[in-house]
């Protein structure tokens, strides 16, 4: 029974989808200092630059998530944008599960402010097709959906929004053949009609960002 009781607790933060449990912030903060380079001291990452993004409105699971594919190659690999691929080649740091639990442990206490507004676009279109397109898997809110995989999109960069919904419209990111979450989000990006529609989403989730 104590086996069986054990063997559970341990599944506990995959089933709660949750890995904050998991990680040491302590030992995350030491490998954070290889990230601040790009992403920030406090985590708010460089837009000056319009290269690496704010990371401190990311849920830790999703952190984790999206640092196994950049090790593995499934984003950041063969095909994928340059940006990416630069991200993929810092994951070398990582060396292990715990690594990335730690680090997204760390950057979870991190406390970025707020990003400027740097995309201009039409807010009640953005706010329309993101009802109709976007909140079903993202939340209402854009406060994201631990259980379909679907990261909070609210606090996020609109530069990197718009970034990033062109880079799986044009397959830079999610072509990868076991980017499964990825692919599914590229279908979704692909509903929207054209470049004001996606300047405009982009302007809507940062308007809504507290
Ligand atoms: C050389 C600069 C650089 C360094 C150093 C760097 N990153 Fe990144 N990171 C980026 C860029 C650029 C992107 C965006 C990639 C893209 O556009 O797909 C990114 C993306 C990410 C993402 C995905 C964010 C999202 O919203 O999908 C995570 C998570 C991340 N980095 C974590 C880290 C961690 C943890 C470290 C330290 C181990 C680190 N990065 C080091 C440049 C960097
Ligand atoms: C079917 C569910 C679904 C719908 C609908 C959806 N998404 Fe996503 N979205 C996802 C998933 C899953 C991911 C994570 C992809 C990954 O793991 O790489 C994601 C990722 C993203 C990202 C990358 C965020 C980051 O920090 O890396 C952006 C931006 C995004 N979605 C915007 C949108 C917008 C805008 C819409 C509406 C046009 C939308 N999504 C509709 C499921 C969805």
């Amino acid at each position: 029974m104590r086996l069986i009781l054990s063997i559970f607790i341990g599944l506990l933060p995959v089933l709660a989808g949750t890995v904050n449990a998991g990680g040491n912030a302590d030992a995350g903060k030491e490998i954070y200092n290889t990230c601040a380079a790009c992403h920030g001291a406090d985590g708010a990452g460089a837009a000056a630059m319009k290269a690496a993004p704010r990371l401190t409105h990311l849920e830790p699971v999703y952190q984790v998530a999206q640092l196994q594919k950049f090790k593995a190659g499934i984003r950041g690999g063969d095909g994928d944008s340059k940006v990416a691929t630069q991200m993929a080649a810092m994951t070398a740091s990582l060396t292990d599960e715990q690594a990335m639990l730690d680090v997204a442990a760390y950057i979870a206490t991190l406390d970025g402010g707020v990003s400027a507004v740097t995309v201009e676009g039409d807010l009640a279109a953005g706010d329309t097709h993101y009802k109709q397109f976007c909140g079903a898997c993202h939340g209402q809110a854009a406060e994201g959906n631990v259980a379909m995989n679907a990261p909070r999109l609210a606090g996020a960069d609109d530069w990197y929004l718009v970034g990033q919904l062109q880079s799986f419209r044009e397959g830079t990111r999610g072509s990868h053949p076991d980017d499964v979450t990825g692919m599914q989000m590229r279908a979704m990006a692909g509903v929207l009609p054209d470049a004001a529609a996606i300047n405009d989403v982009s302007a809507y989730i940062r308007s809504i960002a507290k």
